[in-house]
């Protein structure tokens, strides 16, 4: 189910139950200074992160427009930690085998923007990719049900999605409760929006294991370094690390 390798620098709390997920911090690109991008991601990877996650967005399927392959290409070149593409398109199946061209190690899609889900699942499996499943704050996991044997990750969306910087929707955390008791302790639960200091803990303690974070990293006070540990911290709190 899931790459062999796995992430570099995880780490599992010895309480975790058997074949849990390590513990990822994944900054999103979304909150760094992208006139200086290979500065920000190389620092990120020596701050600690465990995942670089970009966040493509299309201005359809949500109401921003971000960045695409190219950047995926650049971000790609200048670090070695797994990039995770979180594809907030309409239609992605257009776009899988160039998002992995691009170096994608992990392709999330959005449920909401498939028709054919599960062949879209099929699509990123066979170009060698990580697979994942994202769900906006509304719906329901339900549509995880028969695709979970090609599930890598499951992204839970904890804002609305289209921006960084928003403030955590609280409704969502039985949500992934309930999407880990679906999948199970072998796939990811990746947490996207609104991870900081203050949510970490709540979302590891209901079963999430990677947590995207853009602004509480790339914009923190104290600098990447000190996010990325607060983060960590914080997390390990909700027994996720060693
Ligand atoms: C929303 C984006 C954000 C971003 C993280 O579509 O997906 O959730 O990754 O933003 P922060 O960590 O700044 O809330
Ligand atoms: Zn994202």
């Amino acid at each position: 189910m899931n790459h062999p390798d796995g992430p570099k620098t995880a780490t599992v709390h010895p309480t975790a139950p058997a074949g849990a997920r390590p513990l990822l911090i994944a900054p999103s690109v979304l909150a760094a200074d992208l006139t200086r991008l290979g500065e920000e991601v190389r620092g990120a990877e020596q701050a600690g992160a465990d995942v670089i996650h970009l966040d493509v967005m299309d201005g359809v399927f949500v109401p921003n427009i971000s960045f695409g392959p190219p950047v995926c290409a650049a971000v790609r070149a200048e670090t070695r930690l797994p990039v995770w593409t979180h594809l907030m398109i309409q239609q992605p199946e257009r776009y899988i085998d160039t998002f992995r061209e691009a170096g994608s190690d992990q392709i999330v899609v959005h449920t909401e923007a498939c028709v054919h889900l599960y062949r879209v699942l099929q699509q990123i499996r066979a170009t060698g990719a990580h697979a994942g499943v994202a769900l906006n704050p509304h719906t329901p996991l339900d549509s995880l049900l028969w695709v979970r044997d090609l599930l890598d990750s499951v992204l839970i969306m904890t804002v609305n999605p289209g921006f960084g910087g928003q403030s955590f929707l609280e409704s969502t955390l039985p949500k992934i409760k309930a999407a880990r008791d679906l999948v199970g302790p072998n796939v990811d639960i990746i947490v996207d929006g609104g991870i900081d200091e203050r949510t970490a803990r709540a979302v590891v303690a209901e079963g999430a294991n990677a947590l995207v974070a853009g602004t509480s990293v790339f914009r923190h006070t104290g600098g990447m370094v000190e996010g990325v540990r607060a983060l960590r911290a914080a997390a390990c709190a909700g027994a996720l690390c060693g």
